[in-house]
């Protein structure tokens, strides 16, 4: 039987790897700091026959109770960096969003500040194309840096991949999960950078008001159904604030965020999410369709 490198640690809870605090166990978990240490990961999972999955921020994410199968990996240190050449603003996929949006605006570099109120990794908000208004995280993107499953790193343009609201796609067909993205690049305008922290303070000033910031959720729950249809609107007029399942509860604030009040467990969130997309499709009509990632087992091993 393959043993796991030192860094690779076994059963390792994920509730707090994740932003709703909830799920199960890892089979196997690192954090890999440099490409060594994530080929590393990656080989002793191809050698184990095992699944691997890249973890972010865990800010889109409910994993279920029973955890995940096979290996998680969160990439670390080594994939934090930010570098300016130019027009182009280079970020590892483990640096935060908010800390890339705030050095492109003091750097006046303009396309990025939409995003800075979003929780979340470059890597997490590039695949899930993380958006708030007009502003998406795939827009001024001009390539990525990726590791490919056999192993090679390759930079992709533009034509490589495809993207819209909250979805992003490989063009050659490549699933999402094999092929480990480890640098983005964005191709910005100047622009002046005092202008641009006042649109920060005020977008992260809105946010503050109007969605629950610092509990425990995983964003927005569904997709918004159309441009002019907000989710939260449609939840909030059938009249579903406030309601629980356990300890989760859908936010007064804003009503497409479910938050956990302490002690959820996924199924509860799950349930509640359920209960949400019944009530829709009988008031409105509409099918919601969710935007969090639902991962992992329902039950222990
Ligand atoms: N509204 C309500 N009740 C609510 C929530 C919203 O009536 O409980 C109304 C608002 O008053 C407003 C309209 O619905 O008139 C739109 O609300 P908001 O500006 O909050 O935008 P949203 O469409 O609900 C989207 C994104 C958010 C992003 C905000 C701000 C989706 C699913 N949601 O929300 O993204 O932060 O715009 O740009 O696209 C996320 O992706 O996790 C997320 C939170």
């Amino acid at each position: 039987m393959e043993t796991p490198p030192p860094f690779i640690r076994e059963g390792e809870g994920l509730a707090s790897h994740v932003r709703f605090r909830v799920g199960g166990p890892a089979d196997f978990f690192c954090v890999a700091h440099d490409l060594d240490m994530l080929q590393e990961a990656v080989t002793f999972a191809k050698n184990k026959h095992i699944p691997s999955f890249i973890l972010g921020e865990g800010s889109n994410l409910v994993v279920q109770d029973g955890g995940i199968r096979g290996i998680v990996i969160r990439l670390g240190k080594g994939f934090k960096e930010i570098r300016i050449e130019g027009e182009k603003l280079y970020a590892g996929c483990a640096a935060k969003l908010p800390r890339v949006c705030h050095h492109a605006a003091r750097k006046g570099l303009q396309g990025l500040e939409g995003l800075v109120g979003i929780p979340g990794t470059v890597g997490g908000a590039v695949i899930m194309n993380a958006g708030a208004g007009e502003s998406a995280a795939c827009n001024a993107l001009e390539s990525l840096t990726v590791l490919e499953k056999g192993g090679g790193v390759r930079k992709l343009g533009r034509e490589d991949f495809l993207f819209s609201y909250r979805k992003f796609q490989w063009v050659d067909g490549t699933p999402l999960h094999e092929r480990i993205l480890l640098e983005a690049c964005w191709r910005l305008q100047p622009a002046s950078s005092a202008l641009l922290t006042e649109t920060i303070k005020k977008a992260l000033a809105l946010r503050k008001k109007t969605q629950p910031i610092a509990a425990a959720s995983a964003g927005c729950v569904f997709k918004n159904p159309g441009s002019q249809t907000s989710a939260g609107r449609l939840i909030d007029e059938a009249g579903l604030k406030g309601m629980s399942i356990g300890d989760a509860v859908i936010s007064q604030q804003h009503a497409n965020f479910i938050v956990n009040k302490g002690n959820a467990c996924a199924r509860d969130i799950l349930a509640l999410m359920a209960q949400v997309e019944k009530t829709i499709l009988h008031t409105h009509g509409i099918s919601l369709e969710r935007e969090v990632c639902v991962v992992g087992e329902t039950d222990c091993k």
